[in-house]
């Protein structure tokens, strides 16, 4: 595409920033021809308490195993907090701005780091150690970070869960990693309305606990003052357990390879992954790209409006920014409440310099209109970002132009909740920008594309993406199952770690991440799988098969839709589709909830009994013009009957 447009690095970026152009060369060629060397030195970016003799140890072949900084000692929490207050412990950490204009609050790094370690003593007094799971459970208030630096403090392993998640969802992840402890609030609120974390989290431990798992104790924020349920000797309230706590804590000395946390995120087939990330390695990425991406200097003001429950909120709102010393802003709300202003309300009420934010979200204010925009003034903006899924050009020039007002450069930042951090960026003092493309592999990171087959494409081309060595803030295992983590990775490509993305180079050797190419859907940037949709689905006792696949959607990026088939003598209706939808809501959450259902007497199968998805696929995009051979199904008529009741007609 050697037409798109490309946007040079102006001066004023490239004066500022800490990267140029030659460094970026000079430091890339380094990362990947010495990463022991490389890595060895900017490891020394945070502090350790016994540092480090080796750096990288890893293979992505046979059991795959991967280590940095192996004989290394640190604590996170120290990182972000204790070694900060000498010089900055005035200086505020964290400002969150809440669901209402009207309220907001400054912690600085001195009150961050006392609430920490009373909230670690807590932890600890009530018999949570080093190398157990806590299950966070929270609306987007400081005391979430506060939580998951406490068990970091520890030692203990967080697994925090977004507050949209239904109870079966919190009930799974908590069985999974056999948590036994974990910490809510009372409600969550979001756009005026209220969330019943609580409920949801009473709800969730019985359903855990008819599986065997057992929950000692919540300990539960109060955020709005409702009405919740309460089991005396379980329950734990925040404030009154604080109260008791002494303000000092040890930091519990980790080796670079103790787990840090777990993040479940959704595959291609079964249920969500629990991914494990480590300490050393993963704080050295996560605090480097953060610096270098968003290029942050001392004082920024510095706001990712993403959920602390995905891996973006964990590295890049909590670990990377506060390992910083940065500022960093926590927003409880969403981008249209009150009204579609708020984003830039926000910005202006305090100062903003670095924003990042999901195509999603630029694309449902873009279509509210420039006006929400322009009335505000945005000239505390320096650099814009974004993340989560493909920006489609259109989306990355608006951002550019009207809320950028083309004095802002954009990173449009690529990865993973595996990855740890960001792989495929532009750093702006550095790399030409193109609207749409992800640019550049960050330090120590080598991307190749493959075809269909493994084999290495050269050059412009198009293919699979794989990145084929380590780099330090990789996840290192599935919880509890490596083995499901060598067969998801590294199998598909042997040797090569397969990110499940189809991804374009062009010529001047830019990579342009064209979506998933495995059977999962990214949905207003959060990450599903069809398989998990599907199976909520047939658990209705209604249905007797389905098959979800993701279509092109003007807003959310991909739609879910789904081809049901009901039970022999069900009669459809659209009474139903409304019960279905309501179901899926109820399994997993809101974000899953069907956009288009449509009811299937038969599905497109071979004749050995595999869906055919690239046929429904293609009738969801409603181009079912081209279906391709289907001369393999064992019925091709229900093709004609798909067709003929498809939902996405024009
Ligand atoms: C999937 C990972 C990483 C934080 C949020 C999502 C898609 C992510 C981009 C981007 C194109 C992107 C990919 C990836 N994705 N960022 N800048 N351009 N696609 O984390 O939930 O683990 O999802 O999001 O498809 O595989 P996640």
């Amino acid at each position: 595409m050697s037409e798109t447009q490309v946007h040079e690095t102006k001066p004023e970026w490239k004066e500022r920033a800490w990267i140029d152009a030659q460094t970026y060369e000079a430091w890339y060629r380094e990362s990947v021809e010495d990463p022991d060397g490389f890595w060895g030195k900017h490891g020394k970016r945070i502090d350790w308490f016994k540092p480090y003799t080796k750096v990288k140890n890893t293979s992505f072949e046979g059991n795959v195993s991967i280590k940095w900084f192996e004989d290394g000692e640190l604590n996170v929490s120290y990182n972000c907090l204790d070694r900060h207050l000498e010089k900055r412990g005035d200086q505020v950490a964290i400002i969150w701005e809440g669901d209402d204009p009207n309220e907001d609050r400054k912690i600085t790094y001195r009150e961050l780091h006392a609430e920490v370690c009373k909230l670690a003593n807590v932890l600890k007094s009530r018999g949570v150690k080093k190398g157990d799971r806590v299950t966070i459970y929270m609306p987007m208030i400081p005391e979430a970070a506060a939580a998951m630096l406490a068990c970091t403090r520890i030692g203990a392993i967080h697994s925090v869960v977004f507050g949209g998640f239904s109870p079966d969802s919190l009930a799974g992840r908590i069985i999974d990693c056999q948590s036994d402890f974990v910490i809510t609030a009372d409600q969550g609120l979001r756009g005026g309305r209220t969330i019943p974390l609580k409920e949801n989290t009473d709800k969730a431990i019985e359903i855990a606990e008819q599986s065997g798992a057992k929950v000692r104790h919540v300990l539960v924020v109060r955020r709005t003052g409702g009405q919740v349920g309460w089991q005396d000797g379980r329950d734990l309230w925040y404030h009154e357990e604080m109260e008791k706590a002494s303000a000092e804590c040890e930091p519990e000395h980790m080796n670079a390879e103790d787990p840090l946390f777990i993040l479940y995120t959704s595959g291609s087939t079964g249920k969500p992954k629990g991914v494990l990330h480590t300490t050393g390695g993963y704080l050295v990425y996560a605090s480097m790209t953060h610096q270098y991406v968003f290029d942050y200097h001392d004082g920024d003001i510095y706001w990712c409006t993403a959920d602390v429950g995905w891996v973006t909120g964990h590295s890049y709102i909590v670990y990377g920014p506060l390992a910083n010393g940065a500022i960093t802003l926590m927003f409880e709300g969403v981008p249209n409440y009150p009204d579609s202003s708020r984003f830039w309300q926000v910005v202006d009420k305090h100062q903003v310099n670095i924003f990042y934010t999901a195509p999603t979200a630029i694309r449902a204010l873009m279509g509210a209109g420039d006006e929400f925009v322009t009335k505000t003034s945005r000239k505390s903006l320096r650099l814009l970002g974004s993340v989560g899924e493909p920006i489609n050009p259109e989306a990355w020039e608006w951002y550019y132009r009207v809320v950028g007002e083309e004095r802002c450069p954009i990173v449009d930042t690529w990865w993973q909740t595996e990855t740890g951090g960001i792989l495929i960026t532009p750093l702006p003092g550095a790399i030409p920008l193109k609207a749409g493309s992800a640019t550049k592999p960050f330090f120590g990171v080598k991307p190749e594309i493959v075809d269909n087959d493994g084999n290495p494409l050269e050059g412009p081309c198009s293919g699979n993406l794989c990145i084929i060595d380590s780099w330090p803030g990789q996840m290192r295992t599935v919880y509890g199952d490596h083995e499901r983590f060598v067969q998801t990775y590294f199998s598909t490509y042997k040797g090569k770690y397969f990110t499940g993305d189809g991804c374009r180079r062009d010529e001047d050797g830019y990579y342009w991440i064209t979506g998933r190419v495995d059977d999962v859907l990214n949905v207003s940037g959060h990450r599903m799988g069809t398989a998990e949709i599907e199976s909520a689905l047939v658990s209705h006792p209604k249905v007797s098969e389905a098959a979800v696949v993701g279509y092109p959607h003007e807003i959310k990026g991909q739609g879910i839709y789904c081809y049901v088939t009901l039970m022999a003598g069900v009669t459809p209706s659209e009474e139903l589709k409304k019960e279905l939808v309501a179901h899926v809501r109820k399994e997993i959450g809101p974000i899953a909830a069907p956009d288009k259902i449509q009811f299937a007497p038969g599905l497109p199968k071979t004749r050995s009994g595999k869906i055919m998805r690239r046929i429904l696929r293609k009738i969801a995009e409603d181009d079912y013009t081209s279906l391709g051979d289907t001369s393999t199904l064992a019925d091709p008529s229900v093709v004609n009957d798909l067709v003929e009741n498809r939902q996405n007609r024009h």
